[in-house]
């Protein structure tokens, strides 16, 4: 695998890759890569023939109080993983400079009334900053293809959308949400939980699993929701929400609603944040 610490680097390489036919596939993440993020390499590799991947924690997507510092940063191993997996490149800025341009010329993205949504109604600003990274991210690299993750469900509906309006060339394709025995579904912040912890927040997929049951059962939509959230309380989950909606996240009014419908859930475990989903 070439690794590329700098714009300068990146570019030679690409360079020399598109001398090799096919289609490049880009692969965002921002590092402490688990079988979630590897499973995002092994679907690209299938559908291309040169990949991609990025690692860059991205400041623009966090908040003052919220966990850049302590992000887990885990490049050795890494590594080792998208070697083992065989990606053709990383690109692993040194720094943010080697994304941004000098501040004054970042080309921010407006992530809209979806961005304040949901997630983005508890993390004001995260999804304008998520959008400008990746359509920076698109602007250094020109992939073909894009992979994101399901578990990051409004993330993905997100990028879509700027891709449909900047990038109509640009293929994106959406893996499914891998997860541990427990049904806890990876995120580099589980790292975050001790064991018992762990155990707890398994819970957030069985919430999503009884919500599921109950609506085949026609169960009302505020019952489920209720029932929901005192199912995650008493497992010491405090939910910031708990949702259906369509799969363009629109709000769904009632159980006769027709179409793909998704189950999204947000909550806290001591000062952890964790997110899962069900679309069905
Ligand atoms: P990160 O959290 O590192 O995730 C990188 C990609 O891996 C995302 O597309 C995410 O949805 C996917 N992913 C994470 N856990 C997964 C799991 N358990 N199963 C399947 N896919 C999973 O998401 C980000 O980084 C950033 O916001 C980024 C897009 C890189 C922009 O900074």
């Amino acid at each position: 695998m070439i690794i590329t610490r700098t714009k300068k680097e990146l570019k030679e390489t690409l360079k020399n890759l598109s001398k090799k036919p096919g289609k490049l596939a880009l692969i965002p993440t921002m590092g402490n890569l688990h079988d979630g993020h590897l499973s995002l390499i092994k679907l690209a590799k299938l559908k291309s023939t040169k990949t991609i991947s990025t690692i860059f924690v991205n400041p623009l997507q966090f908040a003052k109080n919220e966990d850049f510092s302590d992000y887990p940063r885990t490049h050795e191993l890494d590594i080792e993983k998208l070697e083992q997996e065989q990606c053709d490149v990383l690109f692993m800025p040194i720094n943010k400079d080697e994304v941004f341009p000098d501040t004054g010329k970042i080309k921010n993205i407006d992530s809209g009334m979806l961005g304040k949504d949901l997630c983005g109604k508890i993390r004001p600003g995260h999804f304008n900053g998520v959008l400008t990274v990746v359509n920076r991210i698109f602007e250094l690299i020109n992939p073909d293809i894009a992979v994101f993750g399901a578990k990051d469900y409004q993330q993905q509906i997100l990028i879509r959308k700027m891709v449909k309006s900047l990038y109509s060339n640009l293929e994106l394709l959406t893996a499914p949400i891998i997860r541990s025995q427990s049904g806890l579904a990876l995120s580099s912040r589980n790292n975050y939980l001790s064991k018992d912890e762990l155990l707890l927040a398994s819970n957030l997929f069985k919430s999503l699993q009884r919500s599921v049951e109950s609506y085949n059962n026609k169960i009302s939509i505020d019952q489920i929701i209720n029932d929901a959230q005192e199912f995650l309380k008493s497992n010491n989950l405090f939910p910031d929400y708990f949702e259906l909606r369509d799969s363009q996240l629109k709000k769904i009014a009632n159980n006769s609603f027709i179409g793909k419908r998704v189950f999204l859930s947000s909550v806290t475990i001591n000062k952890t944040r964790l997110i899962d989903n069900i679309e069905f």
